[in-house]
């Protein structure tokens, strides 16, 4: 290593410079251990840059050339991990200097007209490019999992719930999807950041544009982004686009925690509505018959960190001055967590799901007939009673079994005809579970029919491909 990059800068700037850096000051300067990552996106960035200065003739056409296959051979060594124990500042500077190691000094041509700012704005949402097409992958596996629950949930029915008191009765495939549609929105949001993301900074130099004649759109197209970036200082330290990702991933994580939640609760020996396989569970060092389905709490727990990386990026953003600021340097710390805990909490939760057994007979022996209160009251609106007034009669009844200790159903026939006539007939007919679920069959309701039909929806909104398609010349390495 040159004694310039031992004095901290890597060469990159130490011209100006009287003193070396700090020995206090270096590990608080570096980002390495974190931004080793974008190595890839680094050498990627990088070879579009040097094709745009050749377009743009400041390159002679062999010192392209020789800057493209030193960058090749950089890859390959990179290839075998990116090394430990350098003194390189980040990743940037690192490239850079291997790259020098390969093809001597014409590899300091290639930051003509680019600066770390506009590069590492571009190598950032390159990884974000990937990393939204990963997390899209990811929501896909988790909906479609929960979509096999939900047909395997059509012939049960369990009590739904408000406020965590029965309310009515609902077809188990009918909550399985209540989770779909917030997971199904979440996708929608992932792939609404990916377009923010294809957005092209480079070509704006460290703030005011790039001095040579470089074709910004050539280098677009190159790079697979969608659009140019239309103002060079905001191009710089724009970073909207990792709120708006970690906005997405810590709504997942509200998402997870509440899946999570009502396992844990369906999963329990109160409820007994369904089993979470022995590979999502562990069991307790002292209490022998244990078994706790920690998935579900793990993936809560996580929506801890989903949400603190967002705030994270939010206080790092806030009061910024207009260009680029070195305090961005911490926003790949919020960016990376919220990625790699999506990693970890996705697929496990996907597994779960795929392995849950349902158990209707802790359904059946959790349904209360107080479930059907409304059905009750129904029969009476049928019968022309105004619904306040029905409301009003099935609560006294409730209340009467209540106060005998009994079931609502095991109130004998003449209490149910003194409160209201037309319940002499009707009472007994509304006491059923599958009648009260099929009445309920208006779109988005949970009849045998709406359920099939909202499956079916769901099932092709899931087969939708993004606007903008994903990038099948890319891997999901990363690293
Ligand atoms: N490591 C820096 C970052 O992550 C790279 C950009 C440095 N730019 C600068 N002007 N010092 O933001």
């Amino acid at each position: 290593m040159s004694e310039k990059a031992k004095e901290g800068g890597g060469g990159l700037w130490g011209g100006r410079f009287k003193e070396p850096m700090s020995e206090r000051m270096v590990p608080l300067n570096r980002s390495l251990d974190v931004d080793r990552r974008l190595w890839r996106e680094d050498i990627e960035g990088s070879r579009a840059w040097a094709k745009a200065l050749e377009g743009a003739q400041v390159l002679s056409a062999s010192e392209a050339s020789t800057l493209r296959s030193g960058l090749d051979r950089v890859e390959a060594r990179l290839e075998e991990g990116v090394p430990d124990g350098v003194e390189d500042e980040d990743i940037h500077s690192l490239v850079e200097r291997l790259l020098g190691e390969e093809v001597g000094e014409v590899a300091g041509k290639l930051h003509t007209g680019r600066s770390r700012n506009d590069q590492v704005a571009t190598d950032l949402r390159l990884w974000g490019l990937r990393a939204t097409e990963e997390v899209d992958a990811y929501l896909h596996e988790l909906i479609d999992a929960l979509l096999d629950l939900a047909e395997r949930g059509i012939e049960h029915i369990l009590p739904g719930y408000t406020h965590l008191q029965q309310g009515q009765p609902v077809r188990a495939a009918h909550w399985v999807l209540s989770h779909v549609w917030p997971f199904m929105r979440d996708r929608d949001r992932i792939r609404h950041a990916r377009e923010c993301i294809a957005v092209l900074p480079l070509g704006s130099g460290a703030l005011a544009g790039c001095p040579f004649p470089v074709d910004r759109e050539v280098l677009r197209e190159a790079l697979g982004f969608r659009r140019v970036s239309e103002n060079s200082m905001d191009a710089v330290s724009d970073r909207d686009w990792i709120a708006e990702f970690l906005f997405a991933g810590a709504l997942i994580g509200v998402h997870l925690s509440r899946i999570g939640e009502d396992l844990l609760l369906f999963s329990s020996r109160e409820f007994s509505f369904l089993r979470v396989g022995d590979g999502y569970s562990t069991g307790s060092s002292l209490m022998p018959q244990k078994r706790n389905p920690d998935v579900a709490e793990l993936v809560r727990g996580k929506a801890a960190r989903l949400h603190g990386n967002l705030s994270g990026l939010l206080t790092l953003l806030k009061g910024l001055p207009t260009g680029y600021n070195r305090d961005l340097q911490e926003d790949k710390g919020f960016l990376f967590d919220t990625v790699d805990t999506l990693r970890l909490a996705l697929p496990a939760l996907s597994g779960a799901v795929a392995g849950i057994e349902f158990r209707p007979e802790g359904m059946e022996r959790a349904m209360d007939p107080e479930l059907l209160a409304t059905d009750l009251a129904d029969v009476l609106v049928r019968a022309g009673v105004p619904f306040r007034t029905s409301h009003e009669i099935v609560g006294q009844l409730v209340t009467e079994a209540e106060e005998r200790g009994i079931r609502l159903t095991d109130l004998p026939d003449s209490v149910f005809e003194s409160a209201h006539p037309s319940l002499g007939a009707g009472a007994r007919d509304a006491f059923d579970w599958e009648r009260s679920v099929e009445a309920r069959n208006l779109p988005g309701g949970t009849s045998r029919r709406a359920v099939e039909e909202q499956l079916k929806t769901a099932r092709s909104r899931l087969a939708e491909p993004p606007s903008m398609p994903i990038r099948s010349n890319r891997s999901t390495r990363d690293g």
